[in-house]
């Protein structure tokens, strides 16, 4: 079957891949549609692994239920991705992101566990999850960065009326500004350097108002507006402007919340945290019970995470998407690919 895999930095190749067998373990997946992530755009500028077929986030159907009795060959499902080891403490105390087998088998993010940018693929059984019948397979793509949203929501520890700033207007700034909005933040803004995306979280009813990360203006218009800052600022970016605009831009006592990731070392004005006694708090993934949340809240329709889906394309158009994602100046935050369109 046909897949696409890192083949250099800022390239892929589609190539040939052995279609996984059943195993009488783990479940084998038909994939229907399957995102593309921002961490995902870190592996492919890097370029490494080479080799490494991604696809975390995904919808499909079963065909083989391997040792899952309560799942039948058809049944439409969707699986964290993840890979705890279930003995640890993190594991035993529900924390399954922070166990340190997570990442290392994680599927669509290790070398021996492709994801979703084929056609079929292997997940552990006890990840994977049936999904409401009423949930289209881009909904079901959406959860796992829903999740991201809620979580960082959660982390952010939002009160009733309270300033929420968003730094960054991808797909994991724009879930996390509309959970803040469903937490009960009375004022969301976004900044973003791509005046396509902020306007985007506007017009997408994410974000009440979006000011543009470039313009020097911006920081002191938003002191002026808050008061003095925000009480929590969730930074979706990951750079060292990004986190720096959210050291300045929160209020003494307020919370930081960092879901954006940067895979080298960046340099922070810590003094800004030390004078303000601000709650630097890290942000990974989701637990358990959050992506169930997500597919419940998605199947109600308390939340359209579909509106923001903006393409979906076969494998042969991945490479043209990552280009188009990482513009900085398209628009689209998200794009779904599906294995089997021609
Ligand atoms: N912690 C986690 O569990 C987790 C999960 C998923 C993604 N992430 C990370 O979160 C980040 C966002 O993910 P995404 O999928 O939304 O990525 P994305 O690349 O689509 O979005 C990032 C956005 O930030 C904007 N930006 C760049 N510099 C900025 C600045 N100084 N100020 C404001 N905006 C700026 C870009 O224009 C872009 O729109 C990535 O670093 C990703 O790796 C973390
Ligand atoms: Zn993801
Ligand atoms: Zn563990």
């Amino acid at each position: 079957m046909k897949c696409v895999a890192i083949k250099g930095a800022k390239e892929f190749e589609i190539k040939d891949i052995e279609a996984p067998k059943a195993d009488g373990k783990k479940v084998i997946i038909d994939i229907k549609k399957t995102g593309i992530c921002g961490s995902d755009i870190h592996y492919w500028v890097s370029g490494e692994p080479k080799g490494l077929v991604m696809g975390h986030e995904f919808a499909g159907v079963v065909v083989d239920p391997g040792d899952r009795l309560d799942l039948k060959v058809g049944d439409r499902v969707t699986a964290l991705p993840i890979s705890p080891c279930g003995k640890c403490e993190a594991c035993i105390n529900g924390n399954v992101q922070f166990c340190q087998e997570t990442w290392t088998y994680a599927v669509g993010l290790s070398l021996d566990n492709p994801g979703g940018l084929t056609s079929r693929i292997a997940v552990r059984s006890d990840m994977v999850l049936k999904v409401p019948d009423n949930m289209q397979d881009e909904e079901v793509a959406m959860v796992e960065p829903t999740a991201v949203g809620l979580h960082a929501a959660h982390l952010g520890r939002i009160a009733v009326g309270d300033d929420v700033l968003v730094i960054g207007g991808g797909i994991i700034g724009l879930v996390s500004a509309t959970f803040a909005k469903m937490e009960g933040a009375s004022f969301v803004a976004l900044t973003e350097t791509n005046p396509a995306r902020g306007e985007k979280s506007v017009k997408l009813k994410a974000a009440d108002a979006w000011y543009n990360a470039l313009d020097e203006k911006t920081v002191p218009t938003l002191m002026e507006k808050t008061h003095g800052g925000f009480d929590v600022v969730i930074e979706c970016v990951g750079n060292a402007a990004a986190v720096n605009s959210a050291l300045s831009l929160v209020k003494p006592g307020g919370i930081v919340v960092l879901v954006g990731v940067s895979l080298e070392p960046i340099a922070i004005y810590s003094a800004l945290a030390v004078t303000k006694e601000l709650v630097v708090q890290g942000a990974i993934a989701y637990d358990v019970n959050e992506f169930k949340s997500c597919i419940n809240l998605i199947s109600e329709k308390k939340i359209d995470v579909k509106k923001f889906v903006d393409d979906v394309v076969p494998l042969h158009g991945v490479q043209a998407s990552y280009e188009r994602l990482t513009s900085g100046t398209d628009s689209a935050v998200k794009i779904l690919v599906d294995p089997n369109k021609e």
